[in-house]
């Protein structure tokens, strides 16, 4: 009898433009990530460009009221439903869909958790304030939802050079492209049941395309590097 491996189905909660969205559904087509499906889209915003890129892959994708998501835990079936990928979601998840799928909801944060993370940290205030701050780097992280905002485990970190004369349009420009990676390499490694190994050792991607720029990205890893021995 043939083994035919388990498909891992996620749903993904947006409430934006469904970019990160759209980089998992790349990855998938592109093999990627064998595997994974996206089962359902769910948006807390009726104008999400997400939903209508979910449409374009004929995925099933519906809208649930931003204040009442308590309709969220009957849409998400063990059954049929094996993860979360929270792609620019906005609303906060009730604890019971929490609980439900513990260890199993994935969340892109636009900057290096924990530092720029919390509530009110979210899209352009994020950049705003690293700006403000005077950091070298930014960048993403990909994490494990627990019943904190943001404070879940890291699994995987993007680390962006923050540079001269960048406004924050700039910098959430570049941070959400290496969102966009690692969050593919945290899916990726949940379909592939390796993310308790990347929490006990957080990867840190490292995009070097940026020619100037490398030596404070370099510094600022190694300053980075201090911050996460203490976090391990
Ligand atoms: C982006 O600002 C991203 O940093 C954050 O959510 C916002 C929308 O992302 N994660 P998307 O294009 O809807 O995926």
């Amino acid at each position: 009898m043939p083994s035919f491996k388990k498909v891992f189905s996620f749903a993904v909660l947006i409430s934006g433009s469904g970019s990160n969205l759209q980089a998992v559904l790349d990855a998938i087509e592109n093999g990627i990530i064998p595997g994974a499906r996206i089962e359902l889209v769910i948006s807390d915003r009726e104008d999400a460009y997400g939903l209508e890129r979910a449409e374009n892959k004929d995925i099933t994708n519906l809208v649930i009221d931003k204040n009442d998501t308590s309709g969220l835990l009957k849409l998400l079936n063990p059954k049929s439903i094996d993860g979360i990928i929270l792609a620019g979601y906005l609303s906060i998840l009730p604890p019971e869909v929490i609980e439900k799928y513990s260890g199993k909801i994935i969340n892109i944060h636009p900057a290096l958790l924990p530092m720029f993370g919390g509530r009110g940290f979210y899209g352009i205030r994020v950049h705003q304030a690293v700006l403000a701050s005077g950091a070298p780097y930014s960048g993403a992280t990909a994490h494990i939802v627990d019943c904190g905002i943001d404070t879940g485990p890291a699994i995987v970190r993007g680390v962006v050079p923050v540079l001269t004369g960048d406004t924050a349009e700039d910098l959430q420009k570049r941070v959400l492209e290496v969102e966009h990676i690692i969050l593919v390499i945290a899916v990726k490694a949940m379909v592939e049941d390796r993310i308790k190994e990347m929490i006990e050792k957080p990867a840190v991607y490292m995009d070097t395309k940026e020619k100037n720029g490398v030596l404070e990205f370099a510094r600022g890893l190694a300053e980075l590097g201090d911050s996460l021995k203490g976090e391990l």
